[in-house]
Formats: structure tokens, sequence, C-alpha cells
């Protein structure tokens, strides 16, 4: 349990001025923030204010692909703590005109805010940008390359649920190829001290994971019963080249949770999802409001794990 003294003795120096990945983070970096995230969490549940720790201080969502829950859970973060949010939308930008993200991103910088969170379609586009830029960049996901703040918030999830994080057994099963979330979600986990599985077709599994420690399952098997923690991910049809499973029905028989293969899971198991969830493929609709589902607690914390880090990268101090 945090007690508040202790933040106190929190350091005025906080954090890299950007976040691109969870590779590149140390173990103590995100334990402070998840730390932060139980006290923002803590003081909801009392039903009491938080500082204004972002006063006078703008954050700007370039998103530069479709998101309901990142870039809301960032903006309601940023509101919590009274700072203001302005939203990019590609659509409806100069970007229609040519404008290059470069030239977006020192635009919204000559504008005068305080960070960029980007979400953009190709890997590293957050980190080149930070390059040119001397405003304070979070990467809310590039391409298939990472989703750091999900990982934060699935991170938070679990101990949260859990206690505590050695030791916990993850399964994640489907695209692991193409998703962001589980790239970020590979080094948080490992990095913590989960062990992971990754379940899924060989077609859609990238190469070395078993050099990192990783089991690799071609299919979910009754070896679920060892599981803590299923992660689930959405096929993302939008990054595939096509033909990498048989097809959608294949898909749902040998790697959708359904009644039956949530059998050969703990009582205390937990399902995840970093969303959106396609209704009845990765997981039987009904299954998303089940007890054992911990969907919409994800949501919930992203907003606190977003506080603190916003918080974190960008007051210089924590108040209390
Ligand atoms: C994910 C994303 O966009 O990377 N969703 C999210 O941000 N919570 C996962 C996905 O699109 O499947």
């Amino acid at each position: 349990m945090l007690c508040e003294k202790s933040l106190s003795l929190f350091p005025r120096c906080l954090l890299k001025k950007n976040l691109l990945d969870i590779k590149t983070l140390n173990k103590e970096d995100i334990n402070l923030i998840l730390e932060r995230s139980h006290y923002y969490k803590h003081l909801t549940k009392e039903g009491r204010s938080f500082a204004p720790v972002l006063e006078n201080k703008t954050i700007a969502n370039l998103f530069f692909e479709p998101s309901t829950r990142t870039r809301m859970s960032f903006e309601k973060a940023a509101i919590n703590l009274g700072g203001k949010v302005i939203n990019f939308d590609s659509s409806s930008s100069s970007v229609q005109k040519g404008e290059t993200l470069l030239d977006t991103a020192r635009t919204v910088e000559s504008l005068g805010v305080e960070a960029l969170v980007i979400r953009h379609p190709l890997a590293g586009a957050p980190s080149q940008v930070a390059g040119e830029v001397g405003t304070p960049v979070i990467n809310a996901g590039d391409g298939s390359h990472e989703h750091p703040t999900q990982a934060l918030l699935d991170l938070f999830t679990i101990k949260d649920i859990k206690g505590s994080l050695d030791g916990l057994k993850v399964f994640i099963v489907g695209d692991v190829l193409h998703s962001r979330v589980v790239r970020s979600n590979i080094w948080a986990f490992l990095k913590m001290g989960i062990e992971i599985t990754v379940v899924g077709p060989y077609t859609l599994m990238p190469p070395g994971l078993e050099e990192m420690g990783i089991k690799v399952k071609p299919c979910l098997d009754e070896e679920l019963r060892q599981a803590d923690i299923i992660y689930l991910l959405r096929m993302q049809k939008e990054r595939q080249q096509g033909g990498l499973f048989p097809t959608i029905k294949e898909y749902k028989k040998f790697y959708g949770i359904t009644q039956d293969s949530l059998k050969n899971v703990k009582a205390k198991g937990i399902i995840m999802h970093p969303g959106p969830v396609v209704p009845g493929i990765e997981i039987e609709d009904i299954l998303t409001r089940s007890p054992q589902s911990v969907i919409q607690e994800q949501v919930k914390n992203g907003v606190f794990v977003r506080m603190a880090l916003l918080e974190l990268m960008l007051s210089g101090e924590v108040k209390n």
C-alpha cells in the first residue's frame, strides 16, 4: 500500500524527456509510474480531488490513426490534473495538402504546447519527431513497434489485482507479429519477472521469441490451466499482407476463448485485451463481461497511469 509520506521523497527530476518505448525504460521508472498510478486510483476511490499539477500546461494529441480509448484516456488524464488538451485530426488537417509529419509536429510545437502525444502508422515516427523537437514526446502507438502506455496500464492492472507481478504466468494469444501492444508488453513482462507463453499460428509469430526466454505454442490446450493472465490480441488485419491464417472460422476454433476453453483456466485467472475487441472472434462476446474479464478495468486504470506519467514527465515535481 502506498503511503503518502513516501511521495515527498520522489526525486524532482522524474523520468526521461520522452516516453518512446518500454524496451529502454528501467524497472525503477516502471515502479515509479505504477506507484504514482496507485496513488491516483486510491484518491479516486476515496473521492478526493487531484492537485492541478498540469495547470497552464497543454497537451497536444497528434493521432494519425483511429483511436478511442488511448486518445480519450490521455485527454481525461490531462483534464483531471488541470491541464488542457488540443486534438489533431489528420483527416481534416494540412496532412491532406501534403504537410509532412515533422512539419506538423513543428507547427503544433510553435503553438506552445508542453507535450506531443503521437500515434502513427509508421514504426519509429514518434522517435523521429522526438529527435527534431524540444517538446517531450509520448508514443501512443507506432505501427507494429510499441505502445508503451498500454503496457504500463496492463502492468498496473495486473499488479492491482494480483498484488505483485514477479513469478506470474501470462499466456498471450493471437496476432503477435503485427501487435505493437505485445511488443511493449513482452518487454514490460520480462522486466517485471512475468513468465510469457505466446500462442498463435506460426505465420503470426515473429522470429527470436524463444531466444528471449518466451515459450511459443501453436494452439491453445490444457496448459492454459497454468495461466494467471490470458492476454488476447485483435487480428490486426490492417497490417497483414493476407494469407497468414486459413479462415476466421478456423482461427476461432483454435485460438478463440470460449466457455469451453475457460474450463481450463484457474478460477483466479484473468482475461485481458487492449481493445478494441472484435466480438465473437478472439473471445465469445458474453465472456468479455464475465467476472474473469478485466477489460473495462484496463480502460479505467489507463487514466490513472496516464495521469501519473504526464505528471512525472511534465510537472517537474510531485505535489500531494
Ligand atoms: C491497440 C492499438 O491501437 O494498438 N489498442 C489500443 O490502443 N488500446 C490494439 C489494437 O488496435 O488492436
